[in-house]
């Protein structure tokens, strides 16, 4: 991980001890489902062990454990577990979610146990790209499928984050790069791009939102430009171990 993803962490810690407003901030940047709909499109989860790294508010864990035979969470923040915890408790799938306290460095699951991984807008927090990969690696069935869903970048959403800071330029293509590189022993890798809208329902909502993800420069643009609909380019990456 580089300096200028450790930032960006840092601005996004302040989201992650409050998960009701990311769950309230995903409605936004997927108002559609586009993201949930692909996935299922890319994965019969019929029968599957799925593990989801970093599930923030489990809000894919959630809807892939209805189809899955079962789904492991593993998430680090204390908030977010327990607002997954309460939020499973409430539904239909109470017996179909683990989650755990725990990262991607440390996966606390044997060798060969999942048949699918999901990674989603997770790996720019990866702390030891290189040891998490083979984490992902060791936990995943030979045969088993690798997901991740990231920014692709060179979009409206990327633009945002350079206008805030200057050095962010190219950091979607360098992660993407580096990801390909760490599973270059996988099999049938395939790489697609969904293009997805992020939509604020009125100006303020979106200054407030992008000014506490991004921060003041990109919110003033923002505000500047009346903008509530921004491009987000969606990366999935589909491998095979
Ligand atoms: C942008 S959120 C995405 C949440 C979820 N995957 C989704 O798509 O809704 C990133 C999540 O990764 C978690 N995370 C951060 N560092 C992590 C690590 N080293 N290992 C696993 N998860 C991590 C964060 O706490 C947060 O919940």
């Amino acid at each position: 991980m580089n300096e200028k993803d450790v930032s960006s962490f840092e601005e996004w810690k302040k989201i992650y001890k409050k998960p009701e407003k990311l769950d309230v901030l995903s409605k936004y940047f997927d108002p559609n489902e586009i993201e949930i709909k692909s996935i299922l499109d890319i994965i019969d989860f019929r029968s599957k062990i799925v593990l989801d790294v970093g599930s923030g508010t489990g809000r894919l864990a959630i809807p892939i454990s209805r189809i899955a035979n079962k789904v492991c969470a593993i998430e680090p923040q204390e908030e977010m577990i327990q607002y997954t915890k309460e939020k499973i408790d409430k539904s239909d799938v109470k017996n179909k979610i683990e989650v755990k306290k725990a990262s991607v460095e440390n996966i606390p699951y044997p060798n060969d146990y999942f048949d699918v991984i999901i990674c989603a807008w997770v790996v720019g927090h990866f702390k030891d790209f290189k040891r998490s990969f083979s984490e992902i690696k060791r936990v995943l069935k030979n045969g088993g499928v690798l997901l991740i869903i990231d920014h692709k970048g060179g979009d409206e959403w990327e633009k945002l984050s350079i206008i805030e800071n200057s050095n962010f330029a190219g950091v979607h293509k360098e992660r993407c790069k580096r990801i390909l590189e760490e599973i270059k022993d996988f099999q049938d890798i395939q790489t697609q791009v969904v293009d997805s809208i992020i939509k604020f329902p009125n100006l303020e909502i979106a200054e407030i939102i992008i000014h506490n993800i991004r921060g003041l420069k990109a919110a003033k643009y923002i505000k500047k430009n009346k903008i509530l609909k921004i491009l987000n380019k969606m990366l999935i990456i589909c491998a095979k171990k």
